[in-house]
């Protein structure tokens, strides 16, 4: 059997986490029209999911500057630019999700839960060109 190394478990960490910030998202996003007939329960279960939700944000974070700090050194100068880009969309993902928390009408919901979907996607699919 392979040996387990730190390697493993950086990459691990940043995947799981980038699992249950992506994968979160869309599947909470596909459960909300069966919930929300359901006086409170969407709020409810978006509180609930916040709660997992951000502490994974955390961990692409540091788990993404650890990767950096391992990484970026023998980068070309597309792979940096692919990281460069990438690292915009995770921020830009982190912005849209606080603004969807914060947004009271319908309008603000839709479009800043759709803009951190669609930008956390981008993030991953990026990720996945430099792993
Ligand atoms: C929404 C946020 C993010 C998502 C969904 C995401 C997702 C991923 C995924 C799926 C990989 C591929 C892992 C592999 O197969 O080896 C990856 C790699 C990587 N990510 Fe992220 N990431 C995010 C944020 C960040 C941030 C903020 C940084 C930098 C500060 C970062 C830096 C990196 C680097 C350098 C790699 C390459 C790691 C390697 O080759 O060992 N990521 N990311």
């Amino acid at each position: 059997m392979l040996a387990i190394t730190v390697e493993n478990m950086r990459v691990f960490l940043h995947v799981l986490a980038a699992t249950i910030w992506v994968g979160g998202q869309i599947t909470l996003g596909a459960l909300v029209p069966a919930i929300r007939g359901f006086d409170g329960v969407t709020k409810v279960a978006a509180r609930r999911f916040n709660q997992v939700a951000w502490p994974a944000f955390a961990v692409l974070l540091l788990t993404g500057v650890w990767n950096m700090l391992e990484v970026s050194d023998h980068y070309s100068d597309a792979q940096s630019t692919t990281l460069h880009v990438k690292m915009g969309f995770a921020i830009l993902s982190g912005v849209a999700a606080f603004l969807h928390s914060r947004a009271t009408s319908k309008a603000g919901l839709a479009a800043w839960g759709a803009i951190g979907v669609v930008t956390a996607l981008l993030a991953l699919f990026f990720g996945v060109q430099l792993g």
